[in-house]
């Protein structure tokens, strides 16, 4: 299969140090060429990384025809407006997590991937890690019985007033950067959307963000999930997925190292409560690479998306709720904006 020709839109530092380098290991993935804003920035950032055509405008690399598909790592208001961009210059998009700042733009964005009949999809990369679909096999086998509750940690410690994470007006802010890998995990396990949600949210007064979020996401049926997400706290991953027969917890669900060997673990259902019966590890495994390596060949052979953007929607859909959960102080309905 001939590889897909991808073009980069910045010189972002997840594309930088983990996604570019993890996608150039695939043989679907030629990373051809890459933009900045500065086309010294680009420059450097291709000689480091061994990429041959850079531009010096996102606009001159959508321009160029010999590039069939773009990753989009700008920050998170300009998902949306550069994706449609891409769209209709004619590329596929694989876009960074969160797609959008909310679900009416995740409909535009939907609108425009019909009316341009190309690809576009949220790069969740976790859900392509092999532990992912072990853990929904296991599931599907009845090992933990009827799942009743998620429970799910992500945070880190990030004060940098320059950092994209703590700039309120471009889309910064916890939820929208890690409680995104929350919602969108509890989904997969649930096979579902939430019915409501409520939030306790924790605003920075200085960077205007979500610092600290809690949530409960009811998905009915005596089905619930509840996270945490923090941007001033330690560093921190864990799910745990609790059955009527047992649990299964995964160590590191979201982010990992590229030499990480991911763990999970699955409940004994004895005393004490925590006792583990089984633990299944997996090999070291770039997470960039296998979505990098799915979508490009989905480019070249066609197929159903296991995550198309209506899935992207079901998140944004989450997150508005969560906000508006924050400031109304009560459970929000999560399909109250369709
Ligand atoms: N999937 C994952 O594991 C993962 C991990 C981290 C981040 N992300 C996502 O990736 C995106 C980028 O995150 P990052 O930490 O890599 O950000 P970053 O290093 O700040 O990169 C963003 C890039 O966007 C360009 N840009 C255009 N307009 C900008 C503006 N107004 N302010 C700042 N930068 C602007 C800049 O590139 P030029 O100067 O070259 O034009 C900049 O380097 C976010 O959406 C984030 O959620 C995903």
């Amino acid at each position: 299969m001939i590889p897909v020709k991808w073009g980069v839109l910045s010189t972002a530092k997840i594309g930088r140090e983990r996604v570019i380098p993890s996608m150039q290991k695939g043989p679907l993935c030629d990373i051809h060429g890459i933009s900045s804003r500065e086309s010294a920035k680009a420059r450097e950032v291709a000689s480091t990384l061994g990429i041959g055509k850079t531009y010096g405008s996102y606009e001159e690399l959508l321009a160029d025809p010999i590039i069939e598909a773009v990753y989009n790592p700008l920050p998170n208001h300009l998902h949306v407006p550069w994706s449609i961009r891409a769209a209709e210059a004619g590329k596929h998009v694989l876009c960074e997590k969160p797609i959008a700042m909310n679900a009416t733009e995740t409909r535009e964005l939907i609108k425009a991937r019909d009316r341009c009949g190309v690809l576009i999809e949220e790069a969740f990369m976790p859900r392509h890690h092999p532990q992912w679909k072990r853990v929904r096999q296991l599931l599907q086998e009845g090992k933990v019985g009827e799942v009743r509750a998620i429970q799910a940690a992500f945070s880190y410690h990030n004060v940098n007033p320059s950092d994209v994470r703590n700039q309120a007006d471009i889309g910064g802010g916890g939820l929208y950067d890690i409680g995104s890998y929350c919602i969108t995990l509890t989904r997969y396990v649930f096979e579902a959307p939430p019915l409501r949600v409520i939030a306790l949210i924790d605003w920075d007064p200085q960077f205007r963000t979500d610092k600290l979020t809690g949530a409960i996401l009811d998905f009915g049926e005596g089905r619930q999930a509840n996270f945490i997400c923090g941007t001033q706290m330690t560093r921190y991953q864990g799910l745990t997925i609790l059955g009527t027969k047992s649990w299964i917890r995964i160590d590191c669900p979201f982010a990992m190292p590229e030499d990480w060997r991911a763990k999970i673990e699955i409940g004994a259902n004895i005393m004490p409560g925590s006792a583990v019966d089984t633990t299944e590890l997996f090999d070291p495994i770039e997470q960039y690479m296998l979505q990098g390596e799915e979508f490009s060949k989905r480019i070249r052979t066609g197929g159903d998306s296991m995550f198309p953007l209506e899935d992207a929607l079901e998140n944004m859909k989450v997150i508005d709720a969560l906000f508006r959960s924050a400031k109304s102080q009560s459970w929000e309905i999560v399909n109250q904006t369709e």
